[in-house]
């Protein structure tokens, strides 16, 4: 699979994520940048662990990589670089050019473009990556599944990070700097390890693995195969596919942190 190099923005309104605070924090690779909340909760982005090499988590997800890659949300790119140095074909997808360029001069290649967009390789690739809290873009995590199903081909394998509490919630938020400098109001999600499995479920894939490494959350998705009209529905099944996922409602909020 040919994957283009360039920058060319998303057609229609300008996206959240290419405010200034994003575009700033990834040019000179140094926070503090945060999501806020309407209520003032803030979730710490970690764009310094983002525009630096991989690490050991980081690790894990790319030894599970198969075929070609496609890093939907890629950031700075560290994980498509790393691919690419290491000779394996792997596409990254930003809406947010200041990312898109700090991957290509990292020696990835990246494609200015939402993953809602029609993209190159459709229903092609081998792998599909949403890591580091990616299963919140576009606010709605079962519509982000479903898009990414229609995007691997048959057999690939869709690798999501969860967040680290078990946490199931939709909601709106804006880029901080925490300096006073806010961007405009874009839908998000927070999905824990449990809440990754009904979301997943629901979309029409199963859970082929999971894993967990340095606090960090991951799972494997598979295509589920078809259901069959007259068994019964497996949605709220009592084995567990993640053991050790505590059970309860999701994390309560806490206003000025988050893990
Ligand atoms: C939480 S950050 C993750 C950063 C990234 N995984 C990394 O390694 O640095 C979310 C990223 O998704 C991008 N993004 C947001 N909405 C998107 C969309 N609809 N399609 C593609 N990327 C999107 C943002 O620009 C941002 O770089």
């Amino acid at each position: 699979m040919t994957a283009p190099t360039t920058s060319r923005p998303p057609a229609g309104p300008v996206p959240a994520w290419r405010a200034d605070p994003y575009a700033l924090a990834l040019r000179t690779g140094r926070g503090p940048l945060f999501l806020r909340r309407t209520d003032g909760w803030l979730l710490p982005l970690e764009v310094e662990r983002w525009c630096a090499g991989t690490d050991a988590a980081d690790e894990s997800v790319l030894s599970r990589c198969r075929g070609s890659v496609l890093d939907i949300g890629c950031g700075p790119g560290r994980l498509v670089a790393a691919l690419a140095g290491r000779g394996r074909r792997a596409l990254g997808i930003d809406v947010t050019p200041a990312a898109v360029t700090r991957t290509v001069r990292r020696g990835g290649t990246a494609l200015c473009r939402s993953v809602f967009e029609p993209l190159p390789g459709e229903r092609r690739w081998d792998t599909a990556l949403l890591i580091d809290g990616n299963i919140g873009i576009g606010g709605d995590p079962t519509a982000l599944l479903e898009r990414t199903a229609h995007l691997l081909a048959p057999g690939g394998r869709l690798l999501v990070e969860a967040a680290a509490v078990e946490v199931d919630e939709r909601c709106e938020v804006r880029l901080d700097d925490g300096r006073g400098t806010l961007g405009t109001p874009f839908p998000w999600a927070r999905v824990g390890r449990r809440a990754l499995l009904r979301h997943a479920e629901a979309a029409g894939w199963r859970a082929a693995g999971s894993w967990t490494l340095a606090g960090r959350h991951f799972a494997e998705l598979a295509p589920a195969p078809p259901r069959d009209p007259g068994a019964p529905a497996t949605l709220g099944s009592p084995t567990p596919l993640l053991p050790g996922t505590p059970r309860g409602p999701g994390a309560p909020a806490t206003p000025g942190a988050a893990p």
